[in-house]
């Protein structure tokens, strides 16, 4: 069985949870803060400050940027719950928009639609891995949360996706670009924003009291982080690689591969295309031991009920997410496409 995700830990990532296991030092300590610098280093950001869950990450963006009761929250309908969750949290208003049908990401044009006095933050998820249009997101003047959870290594013009925004929250989920089992992380340049994440994030021993969380990284986690961050360049040339040979062999038989906007490089955390019948689609690709997905369960404007999302509901009506990571193996990728041009 082909599965439609796979962890890549080595030997390396191993020995350095292991190192933090045999220390006995397994709360946020040394490890956590050298994910940190390393991190923003990477990015290209001055601050980081790791937290639980990319969910964690988002919750406390949001609250550092001081959105609550009263503010509006926009963000696109094609994305998972979490981020709706997170807009709950703080229990503010969301918004949701419709999305862009060629790059999945949430559309500028209806971001401007969508804005009023009340709104405080647009979160922006770069899907799949592709930049979202940050020039036009970024000239409308809101403040701006990129969503990288899907994006790590992504860049807009030459800009690492999560240097672009006000703030910005990264996953350390086990099937994200970069595999801590659980994690997140939230950037800024602004260090008041990111001295107030900091504070947020832990509970204890605090001068004064108002709502804080028990959002903290492990060491044991941040270990594995570190040492993925190590390996990014080389996960994503291989995603790459793959993505090329499946454009090659798929251009002739799916309407669409997926679309790169000059100044944008898409690092293919999902490889989506469209396909007439998903559930069928989805079901004949297993019977021949692959396992592909729906990229997103289902969009967040049909879980509120709400009408309209024109582009969100044609794309989630076609969209299959077909396996891409690292470790997958040139000869499964030619078997892949095989058997997605047999189907169609
Ligand atoms: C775009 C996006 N944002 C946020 C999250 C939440 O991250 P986590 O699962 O680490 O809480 C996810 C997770 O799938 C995601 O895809």
């Amino acid at each position: 069985m082909i599965t439609h995700s796979k962890i890549v830990l080595d030997e390396e990532d191993i020995a350095g949870a292991a190192d933090v296991l045999r220390s006995g030092l397994l709360v946020q300590g040394k490890a956590v803060s050298s994910l940190e610098e390393e991190f923003a280093s990477f990015i290209g950001v001055r601050h980081a400050v790791a937290v639980s869950s990319g969910t964690a990450a988002l919750h406390l963006a949001l609250i550092c940027l001081g959105i609550g009761d009263g503010s509006e929250v926009i963000l696109p309908s094609y994305v998972c719950t979490a981020l709706l969750n997170s807009v709950h949290y703080v229990r503010a208003t969301p918004v949701l928009v419709d999305i862009d049908p060629y790059t999945y990401n949430i559309s500028a044009k209806q971001i401007e639609k969508a804005i009023s006095k009340k709104t405080g933050a647009i979160v922006v998820p770069h899907m799949f891995g592709l930049p979202a249009d940050m020039d036009e997101i970024l000239s409308l003047g809101i403040p701006v949360i990129e969503d990288c959870a899907q994006s790590a290594g992504a860049r807009f013009r030459g800009q690492y996706t999560g240097s672009l925004g006000r703030i910005s929250i990264f996953s350390l989920y086990a099937t994200k670009m970069l595999c801590a089992g659980e994690g997140g992380l939230i950037l800024s340049d602004d260090p008041d924003l990111i001295t107030r994440a900091r504070d947020l994030r832990d509970y204890d021993e605090k001068e004064t009291y108002t709502l804080r969380y028990n959002y903290k990284l492990t060491d044991i986690q941040a270990a594995l982080g570190k040492s993925q961050l190590k390996k990014l360049p080389s996960f994503i040339a291989k995603r790459r690689k793959i993505a090329g040979l499946y454009n090659a062999g798929l251009e002739q038989v799916v309407s669409r591969t997926p679309s790169v906007p000059e100044g944008r490089e898409h690092i293919y955390y999902r490889y989506v295309i469209p396909v007439d019948d998903p559930t069928g689609f989805i079901d004949k690709m297993r019977e021949k031991g692959i396992v592909c997905r729906r990229p997103v369960f289902k969009p967040l404007h049909r879980y509120l009920n709400l009408p309209g999302y024109e582009f969100t509901d044609k794309v989630w009506s076609k969209a299959v997410s077909v396996p891409i990571y690292p470790s997958l193996e040139e000869k499964d990728a030619h078997r892949i496409v095989d058997a997605i041009r047999t189907i169609l």
